[in-house]
C-alpha cells in the first residue's frame, strides 16, 4: 500500500528559498483513525465529496487557474494551492476509508448517498469576485473543520483537521495578498 498521504506534495512547496508558501511548514501527522466509526466516516466523506469539500476546492482552483492565465502569478498560485487541496482530499479520503465507508466523491444526505457535482461551486470571473469567492471558500472550510474538531473524539482525526486548517489559513493569506496587490491597489 502506498503511504503517500503521509508525505508532503513536493510540487506544492513552491517555497524555493523565500518564495511563496502554499502550505504550512509543519509536517503532516500520520493518517490513522483509531477505529471504525460510521459517524466520523460520513463527516470525513463530506470533506471529500460534499458541497463544502476538498474536491470543490480542487475543481474551483483548477478553473481559477485557467481563468487567470493572463496573470502568471495568480494562475500559478491557484495551481499550487490546488495541489495542496489534493493532498487534503487524499487525507480525508484515506480517513473515510479507514473509518468504514467507500471514499467516492460523494456524501450522505438524508439517508442516501449523493455524488459530488461541479454545480456546488460558483464561478465568478471578475478578479475581485473570483478572489473573494476563493477566500470565502477557505473560511467556510476552516469553520467546518473547527466544528468537526469540537465534535470528534478520535485524536488522530483531530490532529489531521488541525494540520489542514493551518494550510487553509495560509491559502487565505495568499489570496488576500493577491487581492491587495491586484485589486485594492488599482
Ligand atoms: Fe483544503
Amino acid at each position: 500500500m502506498r503511504q503517500q498521504s503521509q508525505q508532503q506534495p513536493q510540487q506544492a512547496q513552491s517555497g524555493l528559498e523565500g518564495g511563496p508558501l502554499y502550505q504550512a511548514k509543519l509536517p503532516y501527522p500520520p493518517v490513522k483513525a483509531m477505529c471504525e466509526n460510521r459517524t466520523y466516516a460520513f463527516a470525513m466523506l463530506d470533506n471529500v465529496g460534499g458541497n463544502n469539500s476538498e474536491i470543490s476546492a480542487v475543481s474551483l482552483y483548477f478553473y481559477n487557474h485557467l481563468r487567470t492565465a493572463s496573470c502568471a502569478e495568480i494562475a500559478s498560485c491557484f495551481h499550487h494551492v490546488s495541489i495542496v487541496e489534493m493532498h487534503h482530499l487524499e487525507i480525508f479520503g484515506t480517513l473515510a476509508l479507514q473509518l468504514g465507508v467507500d471514499p467516492r466523491l460523494w456524501t450522505r444526505s438524508r439517508n442516501q448517498m449523493v455524488y459530488w457535482t461541479p454545480r456546488y461551486n460558483q464561478y465568478p470571473v471578475e478578479l475581485s469576485k473570483l478572489l473573494t469567492n476563493a477566500i470565502q471558500g477557505e473560511e467556510k472550510a476552516i469553520e467546518k473543520y473547527q466544528y468537526q474538531i469540537e465534535h470528534i473524539e478520535d485524536c488522530n482525526i483531530v490532529e489531521n483537521l488541525k494540520r489542514i486548517i493551518l494550510d487553509e489559513q495560509i491559502h487565505i493569506q495568499v489570496f488576500q495578498d493577491l487581492y491587495q496587490r491586484y485589486v485594492s491597489s488599482c
